[in-house]
């Protein structure tokens, strides 16, 4: 017998885009449906490196959303080899930040003002460490040397090892990971090391790139890997392992920087978020281990409540629509113009 329907605790997203001013206002909607709370990644144009830049972040998604909206947009800040440490201290006070992004220069989305050499960072970890905010890592290197199926890899072995070893009492999440590497190094990792996982690296492998011709709207950081780090990180999502959880990494661009010789980076997820999930939970049969994954094991590390509200999904097919607003553009969603198996049921 299948399963109709799936009502699990109203989940969060760790790990999400949600850019600013009109684009804010075209996304914002589309992930308070689905989640009570997002970590809001700090990548815009200038970052948003300091407290007092998150707080008026903060109140600009606030004054974003759909009226009666209950949606709590979770704060980060941007590392960079300016930030002091004295930031850090302010961050833990402020209540609204609650985590620190790590972006290796160069590796992604506006991630020019990122970091070149950690050690320049070591001071501005260490307060992190001392005061017990967490450190969340776009785990790739940008060595033009190293082949880009493998710059996570590589990270792991040049960087985070070091790392850890240097701040074994750092609690440490490493995005959207994308390899069986990535899992091997979490799953034999300490409890405070965690690691998001989006659902389009549960759905799709490399050859969604190609088939049929190139395709931008699939190209994201870090790029979809081959079909045995899917099948790793599907094992990984639907194990019970509380150190894996829910991140989208939804980030949409407009079709046309998508769509051109030099694409951007990110696939747009929220419209869709939790129903992508749910596909990918049901294909490796653990439905009943959505739940923790979406809504229990990322609050249980972020020391957050869990919610109390609840989300209903149905077994009732929908049409993706081929785009959706974005700023004075428009944005390709993941499935465009196809099918969804699960909507969720208003209430
Ligand atoms: O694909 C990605 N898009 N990966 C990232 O790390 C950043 C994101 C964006 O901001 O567009
Ligand atoms: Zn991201």
């Amino acid at each position: 017998m299948t399963t109709a329907r799936i009502d699990i605790i109203r989940p969060d997203d760790w790990h999400l885009h949600l850019r600013d001013g009109a684009a804010l206002a075209s996304v914002v909607a589309h992930t308070a449906r689905r989640f009570a709370r997002a970590i809001v990644m700090p990548n815009l144009k200038p970052p948003v490196t300091t407290v007092a830049l998150a707080e008026d972040y903060r109140q600009r998604i606030a004054a974003s959303l759909p009226a009666g909206a209950r949606f709590q947009p979770l704060m980060t800040l941007y590392l960079t080899e300016a930030t002091p440490a004295a930031e850090i201290e302010r961050a833990k006070a402020s209540g609204s930040v609650v985590a620190v992004k790590y972006y290796p220069a160069g590796a992604t989305t506006n991630s020019q003002d990122g970091v070149r050499d950690l050690a320049r960072v070591y001071h501005v970890i260490e307060a992190m460490e001392k005061h017990d905010l967490p450190l969340l890592l776009h785990g790739e290197v940008t060595d033009p040397a190293v082949d880009i199926f493998d710059r996570e890899r590589v990270f792991i072995e040049r960087h985070l090892i070091p790392l850890q070893a240097r701040f074994p009492g750092l609690r440490m999440v490493l995005e959207h990971i994308t390899t069986r590497d990535a899992v091997a190094f979490v799953s034999q990792a300490p409890a405070q090391v965690a690691a998001t996982i989006t659902a389009h690296h549960l759905l799709l492998n490399r050859n969604a790139l190609f088939e049929g011709g190139v395709n931008p709207h699939y190209y994201c950081a870090p790029i979809l890997k081959r079909e045995t780090h899917r099948a790793a990180l599907l094992q990984a999502a639907t194990s019970g392992d509380p150190r894996f959880f829910l991140g989208t990494d939804s980030a949409p661009h407009v079709r046309e920087s998508k769509e051109s010789a030099c694409g951007c980076a990110g696939v747009y997820t929220a419209h869709a978020a939790i129903e992508l999930y749910a596909e990918a939970f049901e294909q490796a049969g653990r439905l009943d281990r959505l739940e923790a994954f979406a809504s229990i094991h990322g609050a249980d590390f972020y020391r957050l409540p869990r919610n109390r509200e609840r989300l209903v999904l149905e077994r009732t097919p929908w049409t993706v629509p081929a785009e959706y607003p974005l700023a004075q553009g428009s944005c390709v969603p993941m499935r465009a113009g196809k099918s969804m198996a699960w909507s969720i049921v208003d209430g």
